[in-house]
């Protein structure tokens, strides 16, 4: 029988030469793997002698422990009874006190759903999800620049079909929006990545998987049905052998399509909210090892975290945005990554953060390794005051349209009606992201929640092709949309095509 020990026993156990954590209910003994954790010691030792699983749980794939830790680890279980009152997690505090689930029914739009999210989970998630850089001003221009594009309704058509359905990257879906990456799922709720991958099955949308997700590629995709597509971000690791080891295991996934890099956080901005939220309740989460771009444990370099952001072991002062970036490489270039992914991965590439013309020339240039490109800002957590992706969108139609013949162009960011997914297809993108909103619909209520989202931005969608008297996607067009208002905002400088000044920003990167 397994041994049981009690809250005394295990408290005493806090230091670097003899630590234990409880873990859902079980002892372990973390010792000899504090300095192989990815997240780096420091943050298990601020959980040595305690219960770790709130701090653990949502950010760690589920069986990653069993992978991870001897068996011999394992020390016994532990005995809640005799936790002193005042070590009983806010959670177990709460329970009882939270009210039932939402009437999801009663929620009707996007905000709705964020409302009934922030107030069900933790501060942590909710600073993290929300957050953005700087001022918010990209986040904010991300929304506003759709509202400042006038619809033009044609009436006497009859309306009485009206079918969503499209092609993305030649992958049938039914809806033109699909899930962006956007990591760790599980803060939200613990249906993760796969709960959003439920609600993309009944809704016939594609789900692109974060490279930070917080279950594993595998997890995400187990129950995808047969017609179901998934991308997988790529966030190219400074040890490249990180990122070659995870495009082998997504090698293996026929479920993804393809692979979507991207380029728009080399480095993360600054997000104020993020980082203010480690000091409001519980300690800050850490990488585990499937977010480091690999499935095998070893420590962080210390020289990998982008310089002066994160201190050792994820432990960042930067909140969970920086302590994720730990790693990442900010050395990626034209010439020499899209060559050493060719070496590594089969799949289509689909580059992710475009945020001029010249850069989306570049891209199309690299046709066919490039399949397809998605216009955004990273939800303006990188570089506050940059472009909104309608603003990248119009950039192109003007300076290179030839671009849309040769690569698909998507959009993410800023969406929060389907009026908004009409306009950003009307200007010639081929499919829609929604990154923010799947995960508030996640913390509203699990995968209902997501599919919530997903069924009212569907509706919308119908109902603003209906009054515009278009029944199919690819009949939306420039006559649908009157952009005046956003035309004086947009880049009007040279065009810069020609070879000498294309390359100029990028020469010296080489
Ligand atoms: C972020 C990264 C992880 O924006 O994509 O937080």
């Amino acid at each position: 029988m397994a041994k049981v020990y009690s809250y005394d026993e295990v408290s005493k156990h806090n230091t670097r030469e003899s630590c234990w954590v409880v873990l859902y209910g079980n002892v372990y003994d973390v010792t000899s793997f504090l300095s192989e954790h990815p997240g780096g010691p420091k943050i298990i030792l601020s959980l040595a002698g305690k219960d770790a699983t709130e701090e653990y749980d949502p950010i760690h794939p589920p069986g990653i422990l069993e992978e991870s830790l001897p068996a011999e680890a394992k020390l016994g279980k532990f005995d809640e009874a005799t936790l002193p009152s005042e070590e009983k997690s806010p959670a177990q505090e709460q329970a009882g006190e939270l009210e039932g689930p939402p009437d999801l029914e009663s929620l009707l739009n996007l905000d709705d759903i964020e409302e009934v999210a922030t107030k069900q989970i933790s501060h942590k998630a909710w600073a993290y999800y929300y957050s953005a850089a700087d001022d918010l001003h990209s986040k904010q221009l991300n929304n506003s620049a759709y509202r400042q594009i006038l619809l033009r309704p044609r009436v006497f058509v009859d309306c009485t079909n009206c079918d969503t359905s499209t092609t993305l990257l030649g992958n049938k879906v039914n809806i033109p929006i699909y899930v962006s990456p956007a990591a760790m799922a599980r803060l939200a709720n613990p249906d993760g990545e796969w709960g959003i991958a439920q609600a993309c099955a009944k809704f016939g949308a594609l789900q692109l998987i974060s490279n930070n997700a917080s279950m594993t590629p595998e997890q995400i995709v187990k129950d995808a049905r047969p017609e179901q597509s998934f991308g997988w971000q790529l966030y190219v690791q400074t040890d490249r052998k990180k990122s070659e080891a995870m495009l082998a295991r997504i090698a293996k996934l026929p479920q993804i399509k393809f692979i979507c890099l991207t380029l728009d956080a080399p480095v993360p901005g600054k997000r104020e909210h993020d980082e203010k939220s480690k000091n409001v309740g519980s300690n800050l989460p850490v990488r585990s090892a499937i977010q480091d771009g690999s499935a095998s444990s070893t420590s962080p370099d210390p020289k990998d975290a982008t310089a002066g952001q994160s201190k050792e072991g994820g432990e960042s002062s930067g909140g969970v945005g920086r302590a994720l970036f730990m790693g990442t490489a900010p050395d990626l270039t034209w010439k020499t990554t899209l060559p050493w992914l060719a070496q590594h991965t089969k799949l289509p590439i689909v580059l992710k953060g475009l945020q001029t013309h010249e850069d989306a020339y570049l891209a199309s240039l690299h046709a066919p390794q490039v399949k397809g490109i998605i216009l955004s800002n990273h939800g303006g957590r990188a570089m506050d005051t940059a472009p909104p992706a309608v603003h990248t969108l119009l950039e192109i139609r003007k300076y290179c349209p030839e671009v849309f013949d040769k690569i698909e162009v998507w959009v993410d960011g800023g969406i929060k009606r389907g009026t908004d997914v009409v306009k950003a297809l009307a200007l010639g993108a081929k499919g829609v992201g929604v990154g923010r909103a799947a995960l508030f619909g996640l913390g509203a209520s699990g995968k209902e929640g997501v599919a919530r989202v997903l069924e009212i931005l569907k509706a919308e969608t119908e109902t603003a092709m209906r009054l515009l008297g278009v029944e199919r996607i690819e009949q939306l067009g420039l006559q649908h949309v009157n952009i005046r208002a956003i035309e004086r905002d947009l880049y009007d400088g040279p065009a810069n095509l020609d070879k000498p000044s294309l390359w100029e920003n990028v020469r010296s990167k080489l």
